[in-house]
């Protein structure tokens, strides 16, 4: 019951439909993927999550549902305030370079949080000693640390869902792989529901339940990971699959 849904979701710019008729469905502890190829709209639906729309675009039909109950402005706005974090592609972007890490936690968590929660989160990103991690500037961080920091920022209010828009796409392998152990970790721990959007099929085999494929705005396919390995249907799906597979030298099933 306390799933959180998009259902029937269209966007539009102007005349042009951006995204059309997107239904969704995150549960806790579960890992949905969201694949497609770059403009189909994921980006986009994992806004529409939020509730947020990028200035321009328009909602022309559909509703944001949350442990059975659809969801009004108010139920919006409190989803942003907490249910759910996000982390984003360019942890650079996402930082302000004149604030300290620290300044960030203190920003995110108010004033009136315990002292030593960001430590505790940072902690629970993996960081072994947080102290001069809190005293840092984002430019003296890897890519890969400022994107652990970035989840520990969408944990501080605990949130029931995380949305995860191509998480790893700007690290060097081993940052992926920490940041996949990690996702996969926190996931379990907290009994998160999990939106993973990628263009990595290996990221959606490893850690998500479901996959949907996104195309030119719809949801082409949806099914359980192990559906779509053994057989897509729908000829964006089984694109992205051969293209998968050819990394690996082998053929569509
Ligand atoms: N703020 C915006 N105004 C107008 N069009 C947009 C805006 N944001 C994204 N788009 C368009 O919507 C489509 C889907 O974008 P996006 O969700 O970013 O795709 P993806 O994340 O799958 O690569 C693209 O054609 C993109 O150009
Ligand atoms: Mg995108």
């Amino acid at each position: 019951m306390s799933a959180l849904a998009i259902e029937g979701l269209s966007f539009a710019a102007g005349d042009r439909i951006l995204v059309r008729e997107v239904s969704l469905v995150l549960e806790p502890g579960r890992v949905l993927g969201l694949v497609g190829a770059s403009g189909g709209g994921k980006s986009l639906t994992v806004l529409a999550m939020l509730g947020l729309l990028p200035r321009g675009l328009r909602q022309v039909a559909g509703r944001l549902r949350h442990a059975g109950r659809v969801l009004d402005a108010a139920g919006i706005a409190a989803l942003r305030g907490g249910v759910v974090g996000l982390v984003q592609q360019s942890p650079r972007a996402c930082f302000n370079p004149i604030l300290t890490i620290g300044r960030h936690f203190a920003e995110t968590l108010g004033r009136g949080a315990a002292p030593g929660r960001a430590a505790a989160l940072l902690a629970e990103v993996g960081f072994g000693d947080p102290a001069p991690l809190l005293r840092a500037y984002p430019f003296q961080l890897s890519g890969g640390m400022l994107q652990r920091v970035m989840l520990a920022l969408a944990l501080a209010r605990d949130p029931d869902f995380l949305l995860a828009d191509e998480p790893t796409t700007e690290l060097d392998l081993v940052a992926q792989a920490a940041m996949l152990d990690l996702l996969e970790r926190l996931a379990t721990r907290r009994n998160l529901g999990v939106l993973l959007v990628t263009h990595d099929l290996s990221v959606v085999a490893r850690l998500a339940g479901m996959v949907a494929v996104m195309q030119a705005g719809c949801i082409v396919e949806q099914g359980t990971v192990a559906e779509f390995f053994d057989g897509p249907r729908h000829p964006a799906s089984r694109a992205l699959l051969r293209q998968h597979l050819a990394l690996y030298g082998e053929a569509l099933p």
